[in-house]
C-alpha cells in the first residue's frame, strides 16, 4: 500500500490568534504543520504528531535560514507558506519614532518577504506551492493614527499582486486574506501605541482618545480566528480560489463600500462612523 505524503505547511506567528487556529485546523485536516513563534513556550500546548513547534524570528535572516533548512532536512519540501506574523503601531505621523517606523516594516513587510524568498526555491523545485499572506482590510482602507500599519498592509497587497505574476509559471499560487476585526491577542499584545500621540497634552490626544478605544473594543469583540483558519484551508484546497478575499464582518462591510463610494464620500462615512 502506498502511503500518502503529507503536504508540509510553514506558519509564522503561530503562538496565538489566527496563526494558532490555522496550525490546529490544518493539522486536523491532514497536513504536517511547522508552527513558528519567537517564543517557543507559546507553542508547547500545540505540539502533537502533526504540529512541530519551532522558534522563528522573521526579522533575523539566520533564524529564517535555520528553520527552512530544518524543515527541508526533515521533510524535503515546503508546500504551503502562511505569512501571518504581524503587529500594529498606533501613532500620528508627526510623533512616530524612526525605530517604530522601521520595526513596523521590518516585521509586517520585510519579514514576510524574507521568509517568502527563503521558501520559494523549494516550492519551485517541486513545481507546487501556495503562499497565503495575512494582510488586513486596512490594506485597502486608511485610518488616522494607523498610517504605519496601513502602509505595511498596503505593501502586503502589492507584494501579493506582483508575486502572483512572478510565480504562476512555477505552479505557485499567491493569495492575500483581508481580515476585518478579529478577537485575538492583537489588541491586547500586538498594538503598540506611541506615547507622545497618546499623551493628554498631545495635539492628537482628542483623536487618539476617541478612536483608539473604539478600535480596541471592535477588535476584542471581533470575529473568531477559526473563520480565518477555515478560509485558509479552503484556499489551499481550491486551485481556482481568487487572488484576495475578505473575512469578518467589518471587512465585508467596508471593502465593498470603499469600492462603491468616491474617496471623499468614503472618508465622510468613516468619520461619521467613528465620530472623528
Ligand atoms: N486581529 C485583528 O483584528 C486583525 C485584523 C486584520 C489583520 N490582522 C493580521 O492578522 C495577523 C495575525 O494577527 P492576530 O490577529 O492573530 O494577532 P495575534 O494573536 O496578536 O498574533 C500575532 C502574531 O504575530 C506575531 N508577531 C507580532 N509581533 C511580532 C514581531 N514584532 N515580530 C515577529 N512576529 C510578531 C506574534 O508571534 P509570536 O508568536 O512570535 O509572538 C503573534 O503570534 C497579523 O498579521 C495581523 O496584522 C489582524
Amino acid at each position: 500500500m502506498r502511503v500518502k505524503v503529507k503536504k508540509i505547511v510553514l506558519i509564522t506567528g503561530a503562538g496565538s490568534g489566527m496563526g494558532r487556529a490555522s496550525a490546529k485546523l490544518l493539522a486536523e485536516s491532514g497536513f504536517k504543520v511547522y508552527a513558528t513563534s519567537r517564543d517557543k513556550n507559546k507553542l508547547v500546548n500545540l505540539a502533537n504528531s502533526d504540529i512541530v513547534p519551532i522558534s522563528l524570528d522573521i526579522t533575523d535572516q539566520k533564524s529564517i535560514d535555520n528553520v527552512v533548512a530544518e524543515i527541508v532536512q526533515r521533510d524535503r519540501k515546503i508546500d504551503i507558506l502562511i505569512n501571518n506574523a504581524g503587529y500594529g503601531v498606533v501613532s500620528s505621523v508627526e510623533n512616530f519614532k524612526e525605530e517604530e517606523m522601521l520595526d513596523q516594516f521590518n516585521v509586517n513587510v520585510f519579514g514576510m518577504l524574507r521568509v517568502t524568498k527563503a521558501v520559494i526555491p523549494y516550492m519551485r523545485k517541486e513545481n507546487y506551492g501556495v503562499i497565503i499572506n495575512i494582510s488586513s482590510f486596512l490594506g485597502k482602507i486608511g485610518l488616522p493614527l494607523f498610517t504605519l500599519y496601513n502602509a505595511s498592509k498596503y505593501a502586503v497587497e502589492g507584494i501579493t499582486d506582483s508575486l502572483r505574476y512572478e510565480l504562476s509559471t512555477f505552479n505557485i499560487r499567491v493569495h492575500s486574506i483581508l481580515p476585518g476585526f478579529f478577537d485575538t491577542e492583537f489588541a491586547r499584545k500586538n498594538l503598540v501605541t506611541n506615547m507622545e500621540t497618546f499623551d493628554v497634552n498631545s495635539a492628537y490626544s482628542k483623536l487618539a482618545s476617541q478612536l483608539a478605544p473604539k478600535i480596541i473594543e471592535q477588535i476584542n469583540n471581533g470575529n473568531d480566528a477559526n473563520e480565518v483558519a477555515r478560509l485558509i484551508l479552503k484556499i489551499i484546497n481550491d486551485v481556482k480560489f481568487p487572488a484576495r478575499t475578505t473575512v469578518g464582518d467589518k471587512a465585508k462591510k467596508f471593502i465593498p463600500m470603499r469600492k462603491e463610494l468616491s474617496d471623499e464620500d468614503f472618508e465622510r462615512r468613516v468619520k461619521e462612523y467613528y465620530a472623528i
